[in-house]
């Protein structure tokens, strides 16, 4: 039987073995692992890359979040709005700082944040607005923004599935004050391990950031704020490096078995394929369908090789970490709909037509 695996590194990391072995012999030979110049290095690249005027690597995406919010000052109690279909990180990143959290539902066809849903939530306490980027497509940036300017907020974006993503032509990760990414393997733009980065254009963040991660400390044993130990290494900075150059190529190779599976897969009722909205582009990080009968398509896939995923299974207010919250289950209808029907089908640079073909002839056949 044919095997096609949810998420295969292969064809990327063979393409590119020599030059990741390069990078790593280089940082072995340089007796240097910590604070050096491939992490400035990539720092510059990636901040290149993202449009913005500064980027701070560290060493995930979700303490990315974490020193993005502590850069523009939340406090405990602050009220941060986060769209009730995330992963969990986006919440955790603010309860670290014991923030309350507002859940906002997100719009069901475009599965990111419901623009029209947010100016309710805000209240006198909230000081800032969480865009999670999800599954590749950037969220309505510009009217969020405007939300914000009005309102007087602080916008941190999520953008850790969304590297390379666009909304009115400008990259996701540079529409907001201070912006948090992942570099987790899995990734559009994955490290050999953890990693990730907070994007800003703003000097004042960008130093804080830097001095955060740093145990507070811009200056060797010189501490002039209580920091973390949140920094980028030198050997996944390396890596990153190398696959920065390809990151363009790969999304275009995303985004061509995205098309061929939409077009594959057009005109089944039962099953809902992802929408792009007219002004964002999608770097399907994850190809998620929708359909009443998920359970038993991912069954079936299952008995014919195929590899897929939930993206994911429980909101974070249902989560038995959220229990405090006190959130009664059907509090966010949109949330519960998407994690009772959504499927993420095989995607990943270097897939081949024949595959994609046989994942869609199995979910055609299925349905009939
Ligand atoms: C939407 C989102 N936010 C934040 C994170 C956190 O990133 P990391 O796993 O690098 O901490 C992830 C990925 O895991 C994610 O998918």
């Amino acid at each position: 039987m044919k095997q096609v695996p949810f998420l295969s590194f292969k064809h990327m990391h063979e393409s590119i073995r020599e030059e990741m072995t390069q990078a790593f012999h280089q940082v072995y030979d340089s007796y240097w692992y910590v604070n050096g110049t491939n992490v400035a290095e990539f720092e510059k690249g990636y901040a290149e890359f993202n449009q913005t005027n500064y980027c701070i690597g560290v060493s995930n995406g979700l303490d990315a979040l974490f020193l993005a919010l502590k850069a523009i000052g939340i406090k405990k109690n602050d009220e941060i709005i986060v769209p009730s279909n995330t992963y969990i990180a986006t919440a955790l990143a603010a309860s670290y700082l014991g923030a309350k959290i507002v859940f906002v539902e997100p719009n069901i066809e475009t599965y990111n944040l419901d623009v029209d849903k947010i100016e309710d939530a805000i209240s006198p306490n909230t000081k800032a607005i969480m865009p999670v980027h999800l599954y590749g497509q950037s969220c309505e940036m510009e009217a969020i923004m405007k939300i914000a300017e009005k309102q007087n907020l602080f916008v941190v974006e999520d953008n850790a599935q969304s590297q390379g993503a666009t909304y009115c032509g400008k990259k996701t990760g540079s529409w907001g004050h201070a912006n948090g990414t992942s570099f987790y393997p899995g990734k559009n733009l994955g490290a050999l391990g953890d990693a990730g980065a907070v994007t800003t254009n703003s000097e004042d963040f960008a130093q804080k950031i830097a001095t955060l991660k740093n145990y507070g400390s811009q200056k060797k044993y010189y501490n002039e704020t209580i920091g973390h130990n949140m920094r980028l290494d030198e050997l996944q900075a390396a890596f990153l490096k190398v696959k920065l150059k390809y990151l363009q190529t790969w999304t275009e190779q995303r985004q061509h078995i995205a098309e061929r599976y939409l077009d594959n897969l057009k005109g089944i009722e039962e099953l809902i394929l992802p929408k792009t909205h007219p002004l964002a582009t999608h770097v399907y990080h994850l190809f998620v369908v929708r359909t009443e009968k998920r359970d038993a398509l991912q069954k079936y896939l299952n008995e014919h090789g195929i590899g897929t995923m939930i993206h994911y299974p429980i909101p974070p207010y249902q989560q038995e970490a959220y229990m405090h919250l006190n959130i009664k289950k059907g509090t966010f209808p949109v949330a519960d709909e998407l994690a009772s029907t959504m499927l993420s089908l095989p995607l990943f640079p270097g897939m081949e037509e024949n595959e994609v073909d046989y994942v869609s002839e199995k979910i055609i056949s299925f349905f009939q």
